[in-house]
């Protein structure tokens, strides 16, 4: 797809769709500015070379009706504080105010619109929305590769307007999954965790046919282990999800890929902060028992596993990391990432919460910004958003 970097700016208003959908605490303060930071590189890139820029976002889930603490003020604050330049927030995203306050911009000058979500035509993907959008500005650039699966009008509609490009986030992320999926250097590991297999039975089912090793933790090796024949006490089994996941066994088998259960687990009665806990094989939970991490030989192995590949990508969480005493799993195999020099690629989401956490985000080649995003560029399909740009080499 075509770039930035192949278009001239100087003088022009970029409306750029960003992914400023960042987690707020409880104070309505914003809890992680990572993806605040992330839209840095391409924001710098257009005000240097004199375009007039236009920021547009979502944040959160306000259905199409102005919710005060979802207004993107805070976050045109803590860009403008990242910049070092005024970052202006606009009281809506269409309308008159809006034009007139876009005529008057200078080169190099940064407005942000305010949340494209209080509209309801914007989750609609309703194209008079999205022409109302595209008419502010000359050109469109999609450096929201956390939305990008999405098909709301400012992803895939304002393309239809005006000429549409990639930003360096979205061509960075887009890039590295591109090369892990298609040209790994080997050995080749995924890490797969998480609550649920029914939410990346696409990626597994995608990615077997791409690795040389497969290593499951988190809740959804419950599943896993159900569909080997052994017990998993409490644990939630989808049991709609049998057949899938012996699919998947059969496909590493067929593939000569290792895919490695753990081996222990840790068990509780409650997820909950303070519960007992204990390790048992992953052969013998005991009834009544869920499994709440990974145990250290399941740790101790996949690290082994994981000391001697080229290349990891890992999804999904290990355990409930969110718990100290669950956590364990989840902070050893981030630290076992954390030291290897091959390269390393965190899909987004809790994976990236998680490693954030432990303060390992940068001893990794790279932590996605994108939750659903990575998800489906690791399912292997495409990411409407990236569909509707321009293709390189475009006039
Ligand atoms: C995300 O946080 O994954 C993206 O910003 C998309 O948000 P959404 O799931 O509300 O569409």
């Amino acid at each position: 797809k075509k770039t930035v970097r192949e278009i001239d700016v100087r003088g022009r208003r970029v409306l750029v769709r960003a992914d400023f959908n960042v987690p707020l605490d409880e104070e309505g303060a914003i809890a992680d500015d990572t993806r605040i930071r992330a839209s840095l590189p391409t924001i710098n890139y257009l005000c240097e070379r004199g375009a007039r820029v236009i920021l547009c976002s979502h944040l959160g889930r306000p259905k199409g009706e102005i919710v005060e603490r979802l207004r993107l003020t805070l976050v045109a604050n803590r860009l403008s504080a990242l910049l070092g330049r005024p970052v202006v927030a606009l009281r809506d995203c269409i309308g008159p105010e809006v034009e007139s306050a876009v005529a008057t911009m200078s080169d190099g000058d940064i407005v942000l619109l305010e949340n494209l979500r209080f509209h309801p035509e914007e989750k609609k993907g309703d194209p008079a929305f999205a022409e109302e959008l595209a008419g502010l500005a000359e050109a469109y650039v999609n450096d929201a590769f956390g939305a990008s699966h999405r098909t709301d009008a400012s992803i895939v509609g304002v393309p239809d307007y005006l000429p549409a490009v990639a930003g360096l986030l979205l061509e960075k992320e887009i890039g590295v999954f591109t090369r892990i999926l298609e040209k790994p250097e080997r050995p080749f590991a995924a890490v797969i965790g998480g609550a649920k297999v029914s939410d990346k039975l696409e990626v597994l089912d995608n990615i077997i046919f791409r690795v040389d090793r497969l290593l499951i933790g988190g809740g959804m090796a419950a599943t896993f282990l159900a569909s080997r024949g052994y017990r998993t006490g409490a644990s939630h089994i989808e049991t709609d999800r049998l057949d899938a996941v012996r699919r998947v066994e059969e496909n590493a088998e067929r593939r000569g890929v290792r895919l490695i259960l753990p081996r222990d687990v840790i068990v509780t009665e409650k997820l909950e902060a303070g519960a007992p806990a204990r390790t048992v094989a992953s052969t013998e939970i005991p009834d009544g028992r869920v499994i709440a991490d990974i145990g250290p030989a399941a740790v101790d192995e996949f690290s082994r596993e994981l000391g001697s590949v080229r290349t990891v990508v890992w999804n999904g969480p290990m355990g409930v990391f969110e718990l100290p005493e669950f956590a364990e799993g989840t902070r050893r195999i981030a630290a076992t990432l954390a030291t290897l020099d091959g390269t390393t690629v965190i899909g987004g989401g809790s994976t990236a919460d998680a490693v954030e956490r432990f303060g390992l985000t940068d001893q990794m080649t790279h932590v996605s910004t994108g939750g659903g995003a990575a998800l489906t560029v690791l399912a292997g399909k495409p990411l409407p958003g990236v569909e509707a740009l321009d293709d390189a080499g475009t006039p």
